[in-house]
C-alpha cells in the first residue's frame, strides 16, 4: 500500500510528531510506503500533484519541532460549494490515481476534517487526526496543540501580574480560540486571572466592575483579565477586524474591554494580544505523546482498512468515530463544564 499524509488548517505544535508517528509505524510495522502531500489537501489539487517521499530519515529528529515539514494552508476552501466540491473531487481522484495512492491520513481541525469527510464520501480511503489549539473539534476531548497553546498563554499571562501590580493597572489579554473558550478558561485558571471572558458566556461590565471593586476592598488595585477573541458583551455581537491582507478575523475585543473598564472604573488599563505565539514554537511533551498516540492509531486503522474515521481521545482512551456519525463539527464549552465551575468556585469572575 502507498499511504499519504498531509497537514491542513492553521498549524500548531505537535504536527511533526504526528507525521513522525504515522511514518514510523507505517514503515516499521505495517511495511507500507509513505508519502507526504504538500500544503494541505491542496497538494493533490495541483497538476502534477505536489508530494514527497517520507522515509524514516525524513522524519528523524522532528518529533519536538513546531510547524509542519509538509506545509499547510487555511486560506479558502476548494470545497466551499457544490460546484467547487465536484471539480476538486475530480482533480483529487486524478492525482490519487496518478500517484497510486491507497489511503490518505489528514491531520487537521474541524474545517479540514469537513473536507476529509467529503473526500471520504466520494469513495476514497481517508482517516482523520484532530489538531487545533482551539480544542473545538467534536470527536475528541483534546486535540493536538491545545496543551502547548495553554502552556504558552499561561506563562505569558503570569508575567503580567508584576507589571500590573507595579503600576496599579488592569492588564487585558486577548487569546485565540474562535468561538470556543477553552484556551481562555484553561490559561486563565493557570495564570491567576481575576476575570475570564468566554464566547460561551456573554459578559456584562457590571459583573466585571463588581469583581474589580471587591478586589479593591482587599487592597488589590490591579489585576489580569483574560479575554477570548470570540467573547462579546451581552446583547452585542463578537468583534472582527480586517487583516492587512483583507480577511476579516475575530479580534479587537480586548481593546474594547480595556476602553470600557478604564472609563467605568478609572483604572489605567493596557492590552496584550498574544496572537500567533500560541500556535508557534515547539510542542510540550503531552502534545508529542498525544500526537504519537493519534498517529499510531490512525495507521492501525489504515492497516485494518477501517476507513472514513477520525481518531480521538474520549474519556481518556483512544477512540475513532465514523465521519458520518459526527453530528456537529465544532464544540464549545458546556455551561456545566467542571472547569467553568472550578473557575467561579475559586473566585474568578466570568463576566456574569
Ligand atoms: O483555529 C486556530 C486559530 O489559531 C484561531 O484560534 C484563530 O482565530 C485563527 O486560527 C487564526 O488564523 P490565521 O492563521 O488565519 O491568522
Amino acid at each position: 500500500m502507498r499511504v499519504g499524509v498531509c497537514t491542513g488548517g492553521g498549524d500548531c505544535p505537535g504536527l511533526n510528531a504526528a507525521i513522525r508517528a504515522v511514518v514510523r509505524h507505517g514503515t516499521l510495522h505495517h511495511r507500507l510506503e509513505m508519502i507526504g502531500i504538500l500544503n494541505s489537501i491542496n497538494g493533490l489539487l495541483e497538476d502534477p500533484p505536489h508530494f514527497r517521499q517520507l522515509g524514516l530519515s525524513d522524519v528523524s529528529g522532528i518529533f519536538d519541532r513546531g510547524g509542519t515539514i509538509l506545509g499547510t494552508s487555511n486560506k479558502g476552501s476548494p470545497f466551499k460549494d457544490a460546484a467547487s466540491t465536484a471539480a476538486s473531487i475530480t482533480k483529487l481522484k486524478k492525482s490519487w490515481r496518478s500517484i497510486g495512492l491507497d489511503a490518505l491520513i489528514v491531520i487537521g481541525g474541524d474545517g479540514t476534517q469537513t473536507m476529509s469527510q467529503q473526500i471520504s464520501a466520494s469513495g476514497l480511503n481517508v482517516i482523520g487526526i484532530p489538531k487545533t489549539i482551539d480544542n473545538d473539534y467534536t470527536p475528541t476531548e483534546i486535540s493536538i496543540g491545545f496543551a502547548t497553546a495553554v502552556d504558552v498563554a499561561a506563562n505569558a499571562i503570569q508575567r503580567l501580574h508584576s507589571t500590573a501590580e507595579a503600576h496599579s493597572r488592569y492588564m487585558i489579554v486577548e487569546v485565540m480560540g474562535r468561538d470556543a473558550g477553552y484556551i481562555a478558561l484553561h490559561a486563565g485558571i493557570a495564570s491567576g486571572a481575576s476575570i475570564i471572558l468566554l464566547p460561551e458566556i456573554p459578559y456584562s461590565y457590571e459583573a466585571m466592575l463588581a469583581k474589580i471593586n471587591e478586589r479593591g476592598t482587599r487592597g488589590r488595585k490591579f489585576g489580569v483579565v483574560v479575554v477570548a477573541e470570540g467573547a462579546f458583551e451581552k446583547g452585542q455581537k463578537p468583534i472582527f477586524r480586517s487583516s492587512a491582507t483583507g480577511t476579516l478575523n475575530l479580534g479587537g475585543v480586548a481593546d474594547e474591554v480595556a476602553r470600557q473598564l478604564h472609563t467605568r472604573s478609572g483604572f489605567d488599563t493596557r492590552v496584550t494580544v498574544l496572537g500567533h505565539v500560541q500556535r508557534g514554537g515547539d510542542p510540550m511533551p503531552s502534545d508529542i505523546i498525544l500526537a504519537s498516540l493519534f498517529g499510531v492509531h490512525a495507521m492501525d486503522l489504515v492497516a485494518q482498512k477501517k476507513f472514513g474515521r477520525v481518531v480521538g481521545l474520549q474519556r481518556g482512551h483512544i477512540s475513532d468515530t465514523a465521519f458520518a456519525d459526527i453530528a456537529r463539527q465544532t464544540r464549545c464549552l458546556a455551561l456545566n463544564d467542571s472547569y467553568i465551575h472550578t473557575a467561579e468556585a475559586i473566585g474568578i469572575c466570568l463576566g456574569r
